[in-house]
């Protein structure tokens, strides 16, 4: 079935509207796998993606591993990240049959979607976003990597190869909604002016817009200043307690310190699901069909289709 945009006169309350018809939106959304999720992220979007899922929308996460090198030399331990990532969804209520996680790396045709994107956009739109700016700010004194300034593209792309309608984001990833909407709307007019390829998405945003962490700042990861959904209530309390009295102390959670629990969730895992790579590998199976029929449909669109 085709997806249509939103139209513009049904924003103003968006979930009310996915649920009487939930059959009319797909989703997609992700994270980087930077570390375990936190309560910045559950209310940002998580909480919303188990609800779209729970209602019937066609669902996609990508997990976002390219975007972890967008800062960084070194990613870390990456599929370590995307193992917790996995789990801390499905904690949260995600189930892996009825919406598909993907990787970034995993699917080829959903980069080079990235080039004919690419040559849409300016050099200098690309230096005035502001999510990128406050990111590289965050990163201090590094030099800004040619990744970096693209990955709103990449972006982009993530969600125009599956055609998603909705996107639920932190009010903090709204700038690149807006290039995505530009993106598809500028191919559109220039490609496919009577069929268009892309669909235009609308941002669903999370109560809460942007949570703040421990010291008062946005609540990150990279900041250390993060409440991790598997913490427990109690860490949890300590945490919120501390943070109110102490604004300074730096929080860590130290994943080592509690391995039965880690361990435990694992087997449940793959009690339910038939295990972590089985899940990832029927997720990048699926993202592969749906992201090389679109770029087939802009090869096409763009005359370049030769076979
Ligand atoms: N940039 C997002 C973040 O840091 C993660 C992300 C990657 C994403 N691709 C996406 C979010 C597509 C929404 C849609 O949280």
């Amino acid at each position: 079935m085709t997806v249509q945009p939103v139209a513009a006169r049904d924003r103003t309350d968006l979930m009310a509207l996915v649920e009487a018809a939930p059959h009319r939106y797909r989703v997609l959304t992700g994270d980087r796998p930077t570390g375990p999720l936190h309560l910045g992220h559950f209310f940002g979007t998580l909480a919303h993606r188990v609800r779209l899922q729970d209602l019937g929308v066609e669902s996609y996460i990508v997990i976002a591993d390219y975007q972890v090198v967008t800062d960084r030399d070194v990613a870390g331990d990456i599929p370590g990240h995307v193992r917790e990532m996995l789990l801390d969804q499905f904690a949260a209520g995600i189930d892996p049959s009825r919406t598909t996680l993907f990787t970034h790396s995993a699917v080829p045709a959903l980069n080079q979607l990235l080039l004919p994107l690419l040559s849409l956009v300016s050099v200098a739109e690309l230096l005035r976003n502001p999510t990128v700016k406050a990111e590289t700010a965050a990163t201090g004194d590094r030099a800004m990597s040619g990744l970096m300034l693209t990955y709103p593209v990449h972006q982009a792309a993530d969600i125009l190869f599956c055609g998603a309608n909705l996107v639920p984001v932190g009010q903090d990833q709204l700038a690149h909604l807006e290039i995505t909407r530009t993106l598809a709307r500028r191919f559109n007019d220039r490609y496919g002016p009577t069929a268009p390829v892309f669909v235009l998405p609308e941002p669903l945003v999370g109560r809460v817009p942007t949570l703040l962490g421990t010291d008062g700042r946005k609540m990150s990861t990279s900041r250390g200043n993060a409440i991790e959904l598997r913490a427990t209530a109690d860490e949890t309390r300590t945490l919120i307690r501390r943070a109110r009295t102490d604004g300074d102390r730096r929080i860590a959670y130290d994943p080592v310190g509690r391995p039965e629990v880690a361990n435990l969730l694992e087997l449940a895992i793959d009690a339910a699901f038939g295990g972590l790579d089985d899940v990832l590998a029927r997720g990048n199976d699926h993202a592969n069909l749906i992201a090389d029929q679109k770029l087939e449909q802009v090869r096409r669109a763009m005359n370049m289709a030769y076979t």
